[in-house]
């Protein structure tokens, strides 16, 4: 099974409901209270740094996901023998190697296609798997998966969708069901989705897992007032603000802020021309949500997707979800 390598990224259509950096910057940090949208963590500096988080001995996430991958990947293939793997907020796309390395095994060819705001990321990403699953073909897609999710770009059938790494979690109540009823319309019935979600567990453990001791979760933090600096000339200053992340126990979710440590204020040329904060004043910078078992049943299930293998970490620390549409959407 030797082909010629073959690594294409292309930026996916902005539909025209597409919103841009300074809309988001302009109505998240002129709110009462303010937010960000946590998709701009991710420049070449948050992706590296993101990266770091994973292997920070308190982030038990990715190692737990990667563990469930490299047990269950046959399995998965196996039923899913999928003719293209799509996958939202991709990344480096570590621990997805171990689809291609069961494809592989199985005898099976697939077109794996990444979607990621960070283009330059699955570009690297597409070397090194074409590099190492020489039969492998990279068409990948840089942009927002959000905006992509109700017509994403046309794929070998069947076509499973993977979302990994517990990125669902990043979207709320509302948001999460609204992107999975998306993602089910892009699906037919041959069709797979494979979701990695972490779960409700002891809040020490979590709260541990946002607040590394090295300060790697600080730093990819702090990072999006350096994205907004540097793509929209704004002048934050990053040593003015702390990293505060905890776990809400009520909402399920982990809430990440960047606190403000003096009275200040910041301009964002042709955004915002001032934009105030007092001291312990904080910007919602990401908000990570934990699921119970019954909370994906439902999620899935609102969304007209049927779990159909549930591969669950050891203490129901992670879960890897192996999906069909349901016949009837919900
Ligand atoms: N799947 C990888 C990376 C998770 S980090 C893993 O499991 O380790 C989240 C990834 O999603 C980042 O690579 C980020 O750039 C991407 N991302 C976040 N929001 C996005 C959006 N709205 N559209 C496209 N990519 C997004
Ligand atoms: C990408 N996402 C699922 C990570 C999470 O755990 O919510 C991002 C992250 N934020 C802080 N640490 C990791």
């Amino acid at each position: 099974m030797i082909d010629s390598p073959s690594v294409q990224v292309r930026a996916l259509p902005r539909r025209g409901v597409a919103r841009t950096l300074a809309e988001d910057v302009r109505d998240g940090l002129g709110a009462a209270r303010k937010y960000l949208p946590s998709k701009y963590f991710y420049d070449a500096r948050g992706s590296e740094l993101f990266d770091r988080i994973c292997a920070t001995p308190e982030y038990y996430p990715t190692r737990t996901e990667n563990r469930l991958l490299e047990r269950h990947a046959g399995e998965i293939i196996a039923r899913a023998t999928p003719a293209s793997i799509l996958e939202l907020g991709a990344g480096s796309a570590a621990k997805t190697e171990h689809l291609f390395q069961a494809c592989e095994y199985a005898g099976r060819r697939c077109v794996y296609q990444p979607l990621d705001v960070d283009g330059q990321m699955i570009r690297q990403a597409g070397a090194r798997l074409v590099g190492r699953f020489r039969w492998l073909e990279v068409d990948g897609w840089a942009g927002d998966f959000v905006d992509a999710a109700g017509r994403l770009p046309p794929g070998a059938r069947p076509r499973m969708i993977v979302f990994l790494g517990g990125t669902l979690g990043n979207f709320d109540e509302h948001q999460a069901p609204a992107l999975l009823r998306a993602l089910r319309s892009s699906l037919s019935g041959g069709d797979w989705f494979l979701l990695g979600v972490d779960r409700v567990k002891d809040p020490a453990v979590l709260d541990a897992a946002y607040n590394d001791a090295a300060g790697v979760t600080a730093a990819f933090n702090l990072n999006i007032l350096r994205v907004i600096n540097r793509k929209l000339g704004a002048d934050f200053d990053p040593a003015g603000f702390a990293h505060h992340a905890f776990f809400d126990i009520d909402k399920r979710r982990i809430e990440m802020h960047l606190r403000s440590l003096r009275k200040q204020r910041a301009t964002i040329p042709g955004v915002l021309p001032e934009v105030h904060f007092g001291v312990g004043e904080s910007i919602l910078t990401e908000i990570s949500r934990k699921f119970t078992g019954p909370d994906l049943e439902a999620l899935l299930r609102g969304a007209g997707l049927s779990p159909v293998v549930h591969y669950e970490a050891p203490g129901a620390y992670y879960s890897l979800l192996l999906c069909r549409p349901a016949v009837s959407p919900a």
